[in-house]
């Protein structure tokens, strides 16, 4: 689907509050519905202390309490990806709040690479089951009066989606802040010039419209920062701004993630999250447990 497709309305502005983890450099969103209490939480993050295999939900916990607070109904929980670097807070949230959970239909190639990577068994579903609605590129879905729609955008994962809700996109693993660039394109199923292909359909839409991020890493000593505009990112990405080219792009990234250790947390968070944030059942002891595979990344 061409930009001009979507079905793209400036005049809905949605209120966005943006929960940073500073664990994962990772930012969650509330989004709220202008028109009504109705909101969604896009890409919430539950905390591991993976050296102690220790979870909790202190972030988890903090957006529960900030919709709560706000009398807000929450409607969905959107993944804009399966995360290699945090763990999805979704299912936890879900749980206590109701919604429901959706990411990008292509999840289930997710499912198939590294179902087999972990050596699940059959009872390890690769259909995308563990999640309430897969999205194709263009489908729309209603918090409150707001329509939403969802942009396929794969490159740096098979199953990557920005979501735009009214006058705000989140771009997911797509784009960075425009000093930080773009996100990798080197996992299972990534390529740099699927992503530049995917970074340019973002940049087709408005450009005063916001574009929120899903990680900030401050680079050069700068604050943490998560908002900026599609035209800002079209102007000064140092990635794909000012017009660089498809070529100039992937001869960068390539070379860029060549150099790129694994996240640290990505064999926790590809276990859980290709299950839609739920740890893998537990044991006949009652004990939940998570692999590592040797030499198998
Ligand atoms: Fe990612």
């Amino acid at each position: 689907m061409s930009s001009s497709n979507y079905p793209v309305d400036m005049a809905i502005i949605p209120e966005v509050k943006a929960f940073f983890d500073p664990a994962t450099n990772t930012i969650s969103y509330v989004v709220k519905d202008p028109a009504s209490n109705a909101c969604a939480v896009v890409d919430s993050v539950m905390d591991i202390d993976y050296a102690a295999g220790r979870i909790t939900y202190d972030h988890a916990d903090e957006i529960i309490t900030y919709i709560q607070d706000n009398d807000l109904d929450l409607e969905w929980l959107i993944e804009t990806h399966v995360h290699a670097d945090h763990l999805s807070g979704a299912p936890y949230i879900q749980e206590k709040l109701g919604g429901k959970l959706g990411i990008g239909e292509q999840i289930t190639v997710i499912q198939e690479t590294f179902g087999k990577v972990f050596n699940e068994g059959t009872e390890f579903q690769r259909d995308g089951s563990q999640f309430d609605r897969l999205f194709k590129d263009g489908d729309t879905y209603q918090i409150g009066e707001m329509t939403a729609f969802a942009m396929y955008t794969p490159g740096h994962t098979p199953a990557c989606m920005v979501h735009v809700m009214g006058d705000a996109a989140f771009a997911g693993d797509t784009l960075f802040m425009p000093d930080g660039g773009s996100a990798r394109a080197d996992f299972p199923g990534g390529d740099a010039g699927t992503l530049y292909d995917s970074i340019q359909k973002v940049l087709a839409l408005p450009d005063d419209m916001r574009l929120f991020m899903c990680h900030d890493y401050g680079p050069n000593g700068r604050d943490i920062a998560w908002e900026t505009t599609v035209g800002d990112e079209k102007a000064h990405n140092i990635h794909v701004g000012g017009g660089k080219t498809r070529e100039e792009f992937v001869r960068f990234r390539t070379e860029r993630d060549a150099q790129l250790d694994m996240p640290k947390l990505i064999i926790p968070s590809l276990q859980v999250n290709m299950r839609a944030g739920k740890l893998p059942p537990a044991d006949e002891s009652g004990k939940t447990f998570l692999k590592v595979p040797v030499n198998g990344l």
